[in-house]
């Protein structure tokens, strides 16, 4: 189902799908919720799954120069409220949605029942990343997001992917077209000024999931690998032959990671 949710002053298109404990999957940057078409389905048939658009990308609007991971994750929990999900979650976030993930944590933890960390960190930028970010979004700004899709989707898919799987490339190509590039500049200039997450590891307590794909550039495995020897008891797995996209790369091995994880959820 389909909801357009008016919280204050943007409106928040979120797909919902099937029945059980909640799952919430939040989109990297600059993507939709379109990104976890290939998983919703399959986690539905024992969940209810909630999809938003973050504020701005895709089908929701808010604009604002500047979101900070904080104000998004403020946004989930007020989607959580409008859709009368009581619930603790399960948040499964990749990459930027992984930074909300932190914040998540950090400010609406009594939300929380597990995290699925896709293809994310927990260092902040180095000047030169913040830099990179600023010059980012003054370009999609001037130019719109001609550039943007030939300049990430080398990052985004391993090589594998977009030899043998063009028509993920294609749907990807897409999805980044279509965002506003006021929203794009603004993601940029939030998550070049998050923070360092590294010393809030040890205190995650509840059950959590670390997923990377083997040729993720942004986040590569052994930083994952790492981040998830900090969280107590956390699994990591590794996908094999994918880049930092694991559930449009490989669908099929995200629900069979995500699954048993909240079996006991069900
Ligand atoms: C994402 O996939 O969300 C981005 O790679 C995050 C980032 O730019 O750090």
């Amino acid at each position: 189902m389909d909801h357009n949710l008016q919280i204050g002053e943007a409106t928040f298109h979120v797909r919902t799908e099937g029945d059980g404990s909640p799952i919430v999957l939040v989109h990297g940057f600059p993507l939709d919720h379109h990104m976890w078409d290939g998983v919703i389905e399959p986690l539905a048939e024992q969940h209810l799954v909630i999809a938003p658009d973050l504020r701005g990308f895709g089908q929701s609007t808010g604009d604002h120069e500047f979101f900070p991971m904080e104000m998004l994750a403020d946004d989930i929990a007020a989607i959580l409220d409008h859709l009368d999900v009581a619930e603790q979650v399960t948040f499964a976030g990749l990459s930027m949605g992984g930074y909300i993930a932190w914040q998540m944590w950090q400010r609406h933890r009594d939300r929380l029942a597990r995290l699925v960390l896709l293809d994310t960190r927990a260092v902040a930028d180095d000047e030169v990343q913040a830099r990179a970010r600023r010059v980012n979004a003054e370009s999609v700004l001037s130019s719109g997001m001609g550039e943007v899709p030939g300049n990430m989707l080398p990052k985004l898919l391993s090589q594998s992917t977009r030899e043998n799987k063009p028509r993920i490339a294609q749907t990807l190509t897409e999805m980044i077209l279509r965002q506003n590039p006021r929203t794009v500049a603004a993601a940029q200039r939030g998550m070049s000024q998050r923070p360092d997450v590294r010393s809030w590891l040890p205190d995650i307590k509840i059950p959590t999931l670390v997923i990377c794909g083997q040729h993720d550039l942004i986040s590569p495995p052994e930083e994952m690998r790492e981040l998830a020897a900090c969280i107590p008891g956390a699994q990591f797995v590794e996908v094999p032959h994918v880049g930092h996209i694991v559930p449009m790369e490989n669908p099929e091995a995200t629900c069979v990671a995500i699954l048993p994880f909240c079996a006991d959820l069900e």
